[in-house]
């Protein structure tokens, strides 16, 4: 298994924390805020991991995190020109990825779970995690049936859809490749990750597990201060 870090994009909506550096190498409590997404991937056992970058400041993270040695990993970098969207990840890291299955997790996304052993097992198809939130409009939504089975995914829904939003850490089988490839990009000129999971939804082979503990997409100033909660909760095991 493979691991990408997504960590592009221009953060522009916590400018003018932005201004100067990456959205993913802000503070979080201890730590950049990439630091918890690599945590995650190298606690699942991936060691051959890719970084995706903004050209602004990806001489930044090569300083912060190098060749990977001190992790016990491997890092390889991409720069990503333009934003294009999610799915342009699978493109960007075709050669890396080469004939293996794939871990992505967005740079600032923080989980209070721990996905190891659900990331060591899979195997096939697409494995993505759903978490309630109370403003699901903001994220990739899903639908589930009453047997709690996948039947809808949309992004950014305009009408209510559920009240489940797609987290941004995704596992996937080589076939992504073949999917992203095939994505034409929306309204909002980007591919979409949401293209790649309705690929796999349409095969049947699409897995959609319910986070349990927090999850925090930190990319608005308020959610970029629960993050700092959540990261001290976890480092001194208090309840906040
Ligand atoms: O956080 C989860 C959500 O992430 C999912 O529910 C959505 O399905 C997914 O599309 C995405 O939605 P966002 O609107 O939050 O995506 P955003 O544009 O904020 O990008 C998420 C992260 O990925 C952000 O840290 C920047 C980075 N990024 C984004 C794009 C579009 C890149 O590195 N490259 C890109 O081309």
């Amino acid at each position: 298994m493979k691991g990408i870090i997504l960590s592009g994009g221009t953060g522009s909506r916590l400018m003018p924390l932005t201004r100067v550096t990456s959205k993913q190498l802000l503070p979080v409590y201890n730590r950049p805020m990439i630091m918890y997404p690599l945590e995650m991937l190298l606690a699942a056992g991936i060691k051959d991991i890719l970084i995706i970058v903004a050209p602004d400041h990806a001489g930044d993270y090569l300083k912060l995190l190098g060749s990977g040695k001190e992790f016990g990993a491997r890092f390889t970098y991409e720069i990503q020109d333009k934003p294009e969207g999610l799915a342009a990840a699978f493109i960007i890291g075709e050669q890396f990825i080469g004939s293996d299955n794939v871990c992505m997790i967005l740079g600032d996304n923080i989980f209070e779970d721990d996905f190891s052993k659900t990331i060591k097992k899979f195997k096939k198809g697409a494995h993505i995690f759903a978490k309630q939130v109370p403003d699901p409009e903001r994220f990739g939504v899903v639908k589930f049936d009453s047997k709690m089975q996948a039947v809808q995914i949309e992004e950014k829904p305009k009408t209510f859809l559920s009240k489940y939003a797609i987290t941004g850490l995704y596992v996937y089988d080589n076939r992504v490749i073949q999917a992203a490839k095939l994505a034409k990009p929306s309204e909002r000129g980007e591919l979409e990750i949401t293209e790649l999971h309705n690929w796999y939804l349409a095969k049947h082979e699409l897995k959609v597990d319910i986070v349990e503990g927090e999850w925090i997409d930190a990319g608005t100033f308020d959610t970029l201060y629960r993050a700092n909660q959540i990261a001290y909760r976890k480092a001194h095991k208090k309840q906040i």
